[in-house]
């Protein structure tokens, strides 16, 4: 992909109360609220809500990674231990790779802030040239893991084939190791 393509980020808000209009989704606004916060490339979201049903979350992924061309795409809700909490395994079901590190960092940062944090089954894959990263329902875990895992973002995509993302430095630091 082109350094200066725009890059489409994927939004999925996966609940039964918010896709069948009970409940306002918070998450989604948030993800998209701190992705104009800390990047300063071009990009643009694409936004979904959808239930707890597993082949319903794997459509929306799927649709987000190799229809809509995103080159990340990050779910909120659905990882904890409910019955009808699916996203990691829709998430797992729908990788190339896994990337186990993700889920073990937010969890690691999340502990220090709520005890709650080991519930959550939050996890993170590559389908072809997109990461798919998975944050809890609750809006005030977006800011707190996704801090910890988006100075890794960039460089990710520079190993997969994704866009050269840009961050605002003032308030996110992306890491890129030094070339040999
Ligand atoms: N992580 C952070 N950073 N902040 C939180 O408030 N909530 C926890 C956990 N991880 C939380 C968090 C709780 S209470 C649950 S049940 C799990 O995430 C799963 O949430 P989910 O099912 O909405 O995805």
């Amino acid at each position: 992909m082109a350094s200066n393509a725009t890059a489409r980020i994927g939004v999925v808000t996966v609940s039964d109360r918010a896709s069948r209009g009970e409940y306002e989704d918070r998450g989604g606004p948030a993800i998209q609220e701190y992705l104009s916060e800390v990047l300063k490339s071009s990009w643009q979201p694409v936004a979904e809500i959808v239930s707890d049903d597993q082949s319903v979350v794997e459509s929306a992924l799927i649709r987000m990674c190799d229809y809509e061309k995103c080159c990340l795409v990050i779910t909120t809700g659905g990882t904890g231990p409910a019955n009808r909490d699916v996203t990691p395994e829709a998430t797992e079901s729908v990788a190339d790779t896994l990337m186990p590190g993700f889920g073990e960092l937010m969890r690691q940062v999340s502990l220090k802030v709520v005890p709650t944090a080991i519930l959550s089954r939050q996890t993170a894959a590559i389908r072809t040239t997109a990461l798919i990263v998975n944050l809890p329902g609750q809006p005030k875990a977006i800011h707190e893991c996704l801090d910890a895992v988006f100075p890794a973002i960039p460089y990710c995509f520079d190993l997969i084939g994704g866009p050269f993302l840009e961050t605002d430095e003032t308030r996110l630091v992306a890491f890129r190791p030094k070339q040999k």
